[in-house]
């Protein structure tokens, strides 16, 4: 009898989540699987919003954002008694295997229906690169290229008028967003979680700068680090005498057509999605390790603890001090 998979996408969409979901629908297809998708994440699952679809329903979707499937979050798909009324779901459709799209959440989700019998296997898509068990998770690459427009768009202002600017970007509590776009704009500040700074030290570097011959500085911030950006550029302005200002790019970031990047990664993510269960392994979630796709059970890889990328750590260190 055919396999039957079904796909979802949960959590923040990310650029090149529909990239993925191309190929697993393609690929299972062409091994003689049955493809479904599943609307609205855990909690179309929940709801049964399920479809069988062909090589079509795919089509033209590879270059697009977002994801074609939607997404949500669904904090009470943590209950027994739901994760129970999605099992029951997949079984009335006869699906034997559920691939995950998403970040940590989507993976806690996967583990549990993994842990009631239901074969899960997850791929990591998040603009945040925040999963431990991965080096890189689809639609970081996106997102860091639509930081850098922005903050080349604010440089410009920012050199007109000879001020400040604190640009605040997404991340949840990772700091690789402003790690990565911070370096690649070359900024004056980079403040994430990775290297605490405290506003004393934030103040002096910014009156040093003041002092040579660059009248302007740019800082990215990771969000979570000030409760209230606007309010603390306030007090910069006040401690330093340097008209400071501040944007926060927000959802923007989230947007936007994959870069080639995320678009290849999605694709082999997916095809080796359905490879995981055509090899009948599952109860896994995807990763990348020096370049190459690997698998990790599910349980393992929630527990892992993630790692800077050291020289990167490095760079925000000569950057800060
Ligand atoms: O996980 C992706 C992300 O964009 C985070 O960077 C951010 O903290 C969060 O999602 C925002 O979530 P929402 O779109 O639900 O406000």
């Amino acid at each position: 009898m055919n396999k039957k998979i079904a796909v979802l996408t949960s959590g923040g969409d990310a650029p090149g989540m529909n990239a993925c979901i191309r190929a697993v629908v393609r690929s299972g297809l062409k091994t003689g699987c049955d493809m479904y998708v599943v609307y609205d994440g855990y909690k179309g699952l929940v709801e049964g919003k399920i479809e069988q679809v062909d090589r079509n329903f795919v089509s033209d979707i590879i270059n697009r954002g977002g994801t074609i499937l939607r997404s949500a979050r669904l904090p009470e798909f943590k209950e027994e008694a739901i994760q129970k009324m999605a099992i029951k779901q997949l079984k009335d459709f006869g699906i034997d295997s559920l691939i995950v799209i998403g970040g940590d959440g989507t993976y806690r989700g996967a583990r549990d229906l993994s842990h009631r019998g239901i074969n899960t296997v997850g791929i990591p898509g998040t603009i945040d690169n925040d999963i431990a068990s991965t080096e890189y998770t689809i639609g970081f690459d996106t997102c860091c290229n639509t930081i850098c427009e922005c903050v080349d768009k604010i440089r410009d202002t920012t050199t007109s008028h000879q001020r400040c600017t604190f640009i605040e970007v997404m991340g949840n509590k990772c700091g690789d967003l402003a790690l990565y776009s911070g370096v690649a704009e070359g900024v004056e500040m980079i403040i994430t979680p990775d290297d605490p700074i405290t506003d004393e030290n934030v103040f002096n570097k910014l009156k040093s700068l003041k002092g040579g011959k660059k009248k302007h500085s740019l800082v990215i911030v990771s969000e979570k680090i000030y409760p209230n950006i606007f309010e603390f550029v306030k007090k910069v302005t006040q401690e330093t005498g340097i008209e400071t200002r501040a944007e926060i790019l927000g959802h923007l970031q989230r947007g936007g057509s994959p870069t080639s990047k995320d678009r290849i990664e999605a694709t082999r993510f997916g095809i080796a999605a359905v490879k995981a269960i055509l090899d009948g392994e599952t109860n896994i979630c995807l990763g990348l390790r020096n370049g190459q796709i690997v698998r990790i059970g599910i349980d393992e890889a929630l527990e892992m603890k993630r790692q800077t990328h050291p020289e990167l750590l490095d760079a925000i260190k000569l950057v800060n001090r």
